[in-house]
């Protein structure tokens, strides 16, 4: 299986908060933004396996700024990490004023996603062409935080 790039993958998904994505705060409410995370994160994956892919795990979601009703939100999704058929996808969240045009880093997390098989079953990934000193640092990270869901899910 060839080798595929983390840009050919990057996801960037656009959305803006309606009334009927508030909490009774005014603010986005947590499980909307996590299913469009868990959808930007589900586009990346599917990009680079091109196979069906599920949401294994989402590891420690940190909510670091409210976002109001009316404001943009944008999901910048990348892949990480591959071993076999799992993939570390991680997500960078903002939050802009449309007004102000000011923006906030509001969410960050990475998710694991998992290609399978026409008979749903986990199915090998392309690996990565990793370009750069960043790409580099980042896919031994997400090597480590792989090995440390592995130990995890061993106990
Ligand atoms: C994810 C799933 C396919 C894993 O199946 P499995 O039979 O446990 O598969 P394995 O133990 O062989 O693991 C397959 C890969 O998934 C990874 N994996 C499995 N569970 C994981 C978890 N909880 N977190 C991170 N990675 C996980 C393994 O590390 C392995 O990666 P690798 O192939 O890159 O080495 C299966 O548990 C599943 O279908 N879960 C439901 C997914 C779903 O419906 N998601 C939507 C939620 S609403």
């Amino acid at each position: 299986m060839h080798k595929k790039k983390v840009s050919e993958s990057r996801v960037r998904l656009t959305e803006i908060v309606f009334p009927e994505d508030t909490n009774p705060y005014g603010s986005l409410f947590g499980g909307r933004l996590v299913s469009l995370m868990d959808k930007a994160a589900f586009l990346c994956a599917t990009r680079h396996a091109r196979k069906n892919c599920v949401t294994a795990s989402m590891d420690r979601l940190d909510f670091l700024a409210p976002i109001g009703e009316g404001y943009i939100v944008e999901i910048e999704a990348h892949i990480n990490y591959v071993a076999h058929s799992s993939m570390e996808i991680e997500l960078n969240v903002s939050a802009e004023d449309t007004l102000s045009g000011k923006q906030v880093e509001a969410c960050h997390a990475y998710f694991t996603l998992v290609a399978l098989d026409s008979a749903g079953k986990p199915s090998p990934v392309p690996q990565l062409e990793l370009q750069g000193e960043g790409e580099y640092n980042r896919f031994q990270a997400g090597k480590k935080r792989h090995q440390e869901r592995l130990k995890k899910r061993a106990c």
